[in-house]
């Protein structure tokens, strides 16, 4: 099926693996971002994974003049929305930024969207939007509750999708809520590239792992799981990107109806410890990852992983690499690319 995809965010982690299965399974990917948050070597990496010229146009999703001259100049038949910021704790100190860019920058596109008449949409949701969920594992009718701003963006962008698609059946759309996605593509060309010091357990101890940090801090060890340790659903992104894929045939072949917005989850179903994490990256490393456990991180939950039935009914897709490829993958990409994709240039 030959459809040409604005991939919005589509320079970024997710984003660059979500452009290479897009352009691998025959659409046409053109990319929007700001840069805000990625190098511009991630979209020409992926051209050259792709084998073709992937274009990426710099500019913001606030930007409704830049995006109406987007939408004249390509024919687009879905947009996957995944430009955004990330950072919960930056959300709790920055909630007007998160509101602006999250909210702010969701609606701006649908509103071009709707101007230019291309009505489908997946969007990049987040199983934070279950907040500290009653059991596990969680299906998509789980009541939903965030805890910081970041997580009340996801769930607002959902919210206004929901009535969006009932106030016009042309428009169809599907929120994606990813829980834990981890690993990069197979060349190592293309992978996570945190700023900062990494908030998130893979990042953190492949840092570990290369050597430019001593040791992981574990938050906690006295959880109601199996070892103490916090409980998650790492998934790896190449799994995550090919969803998108099928999420965009699905829009295309018309299996989501019109006027109904569709959240499904996109996890493994396995439940993973910080532990055992730890464990499986000394496997994949063959180094000694040191940890140190710490006080518990304000606002984790113990354990959050997926009840993926509903992507696999509705988009025929499971996720097929396990946990020792997602660590293989990540350590590649990281041991290749110590400092990342380096200075923007
Ligand atoms: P990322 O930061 O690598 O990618 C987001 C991209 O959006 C970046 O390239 C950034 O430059 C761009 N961007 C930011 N603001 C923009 C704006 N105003 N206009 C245009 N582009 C803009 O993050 P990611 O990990 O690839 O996440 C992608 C999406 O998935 C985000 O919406 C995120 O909230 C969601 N998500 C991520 C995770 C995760 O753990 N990585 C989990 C759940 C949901
Ligand atoms: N952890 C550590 N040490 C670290 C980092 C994390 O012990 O240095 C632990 C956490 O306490 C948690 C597990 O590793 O038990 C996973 O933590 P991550 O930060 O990798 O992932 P979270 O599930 O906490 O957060 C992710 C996304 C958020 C999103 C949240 C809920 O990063 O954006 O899921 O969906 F809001």
């Amino acid at each position: 099926m030959t459809a040409t995809v604005l991939v919005a965010g589509g320079n970024g982690y997710i984003g660059s693996h979500v452009v290479v299965e897009l352009a691998a399974a025959g659409f046409y990917p053109v990319v929007i971002d700001n840069l805000a948050n990625s190098n511009p070597e991630a979209t020409r990496r992926v051209t050259g994974i792709a084998g073709r010229d992937v274009p990426l146009l710099v500019g913001d999703v606030r930007d409704g003049a830049f995006l109406d001259e987007v939408f004249r100049a390509y024919p687009i038949d879905v947009v996957i929305h995944l430009a955004g910021l990330k950072a919960v704790g930056e959300s709790v100190a920055k909630p007007l930024l998160y509101y602006d860019v999250n909210v702010g920058g969701a609606v701006g596109l649908f509103q071009a969207m709707d101007r230019h008449g291309a009505k489908r949409m997946v969007f990049s949701s987040s199983a934070t939007v279950y907040g500290d969920p009653v059991t596990v594992p969680i299906t998509e009718d789980f009541a939903t509750g965030a805890t910081n701003p970041y997580g009340r963006t996801k769930l607002m962008i959902e919210e206004v999708l929901s009535d969006l698609v009932a106030s016009d059946p042309a428009w169809q759309a599907i929120s994606l809520r990813y829980f834990n996605p981890v690993g990069a593509h197979d060349s190592a060309l293309i992978g996570e590239d945190p700023n900062d010091i990494p908030n998130n357990l893979f990042p953190f101890i492949a840092q570990v792992a290369v050597g430019r940090r001593e040791k992981l801090s574990v938050f906690g060890n006295d959880y109601a799981t199996p070892d103490g340790t916090g409980v998650r659903d790492y998934i790896h992104v190449v799994d995550l990107a090919r969803a998108h894929v099928r999420a965009t045939q699905a829009l295309l072949q018309g299996t989501i109806a019109g006027g109904a917005h569709m959240p499904i989850n996109l996890g493994t179903g396995n439940g993973v410890s910080v532990l055992e994490a730890v464990h499986a990256w000394r496997r994949a490393t063959n180094r000694p990852i040191p940890y140190e456990v710490v006080a518990r991180r304000p606002g984790d939950v113990a354990a959050c992983y997926a009840n993926s039935e509903l992507a696999e009914k509705l988009l025929d897709w499971r996720a097929d690499f396990d946990l020792d490829a997602m660590c293989r993958d990540h350590w590649r990409w990281q041991s290749r690319n110590p400092q990342g994709y380096g200075e923007p240039g």
